[in-house]
């Protein structure tokens, strides 16, 4: 397949690069403000420049695009929510609409933060989304943009990313600050009023390549199998490192004063894609032990 990955020097997006070659794919990307450091044809593209898009899709007769760019710092889009709503929301309907009239497959990413929270058991991808911040509402808006433009996207959505950045070879995320916590010698709290279903972007960006090579279409929540506070996830990555737990506490984001506002609870059941691609979701232990090098 030729692949063009939008967002190619994100966390996900470089795992996605990495994988597709792997995978014996002939990769492009696109990157927004800092070029990564692959062997592989990259260009510089806000993703809300549509014509220069359509150029790429004509220039490397593409069969598939992985839209892996977004803005996804939750306090800065609830700051900036015109941005949001830009990038999050319309670009990928009109990223997908080019992909659409090109007959080329259209994959993109989305998040658990389409959903309020309130549930007691993980959201199963029938469930209503209702985003308590511009973030989420915004990404919903590209979900719902992506499937008026296109008619077989793939919708993944996510929780709590992290992992290796295939680019840099830098552990990213929760994991890369804990660690510099811990080696730090700081006190840290780590909420205990959130669950979440961490999702490893490895093991995330091995889904999104394997449902394209079988043209896998629809909305499917791609995670780890492990529903867990941020607290419950420190303690498992001290483990994975060998290390003390005691520096962890246990706090609570109830007091805190942030732009947005978090849902308490976005765990996402993973059966639907467990069934359709005939293999089970790691574990986040099982993430864990895949990343123990970068720990
Ligand atoms: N991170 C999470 O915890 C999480 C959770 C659930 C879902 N997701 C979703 O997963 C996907 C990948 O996230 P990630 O963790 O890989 O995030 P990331 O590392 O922040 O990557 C996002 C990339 O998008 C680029 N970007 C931002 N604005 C852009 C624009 N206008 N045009 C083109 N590119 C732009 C950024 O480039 P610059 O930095 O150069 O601007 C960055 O490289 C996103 O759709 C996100 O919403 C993430």
């Amino acid at each position: 397949m030729r692949v063009l990955v939008l967002g190619a020097a994100g966390l996900l997006g470089s795992n996605v690069v990495s994988i597709a070659e792997d995978r014996g794919h002939d990769v492009v990307g696109t990157y927004h403000s800092t070029a990564p450091s692959f062997d592989l044809p990259l260009y510089e593209l806000d993703v809300r420049e549509n014509e220069r898009f359509r150029e790429l899709l004509i220039e490397h007769e593409l069969d598939v695009v992985v839209n892996c760019a977004a803005l996804t710092d939750v306090d800065s889009c609830e700051s900036d929510s015109r941005l949001a709503y830009e990038v999050n929301g319309e670009a990928p309907g009109e990223l997908a609409a080019a992909c659409e009239g090109n007959d080329i497959v259209f994959v993109h990413a989305s998040t658990d933060y389409v959903f309020d929270g309130t549930n007691a058991d993980p959201y199963t991808e029938t469930d209503e989304p209702r985003p308590v911040q511009e973030y989420g509402a915004s990404k919903l808006d590209g979900e719902r943009t992506v499937q008026s433009y296109h008619s077989n996207p793939l919708i993944v959505r996510l929780s709590f990313v992290y992992g290796v950045h295939r680019s840099t070879d830098e552990l990213t995320g929760f994991p890369a600050w804990v660690r510099g916590q811990l080696e730090g010698g700081e006190e840290t709290p780590l909420f205990v009023d959130q669950h979440i279903t961490p999702s490893r972007a490895g093991s995330t960006a091995e889904v999104l390549v394997k449902a394209a090579e079988q043209e896998v279409s629809g909305l499917f929540h791609v995670a780890s199998r492990s529903c867990v506070t941020p607290y419950e996830f420190g303690r498992r990555i001290c483990e994975a490192m060998g290390a003390s737990t005691s520096l962890l506490d246990e706090g609570s984001q109830a007091g805190l004063d942030r732009p947005a506002t978090r849902p308490e609870y976005t765990c996402l059941d993973v059966s639907k894609v467990e069934d359709r691609l005939g293999r089970a979701q790691p574990t986040l232990d099982e993430d864990l032990a895949a990343i123990s090098d970068a720990l």
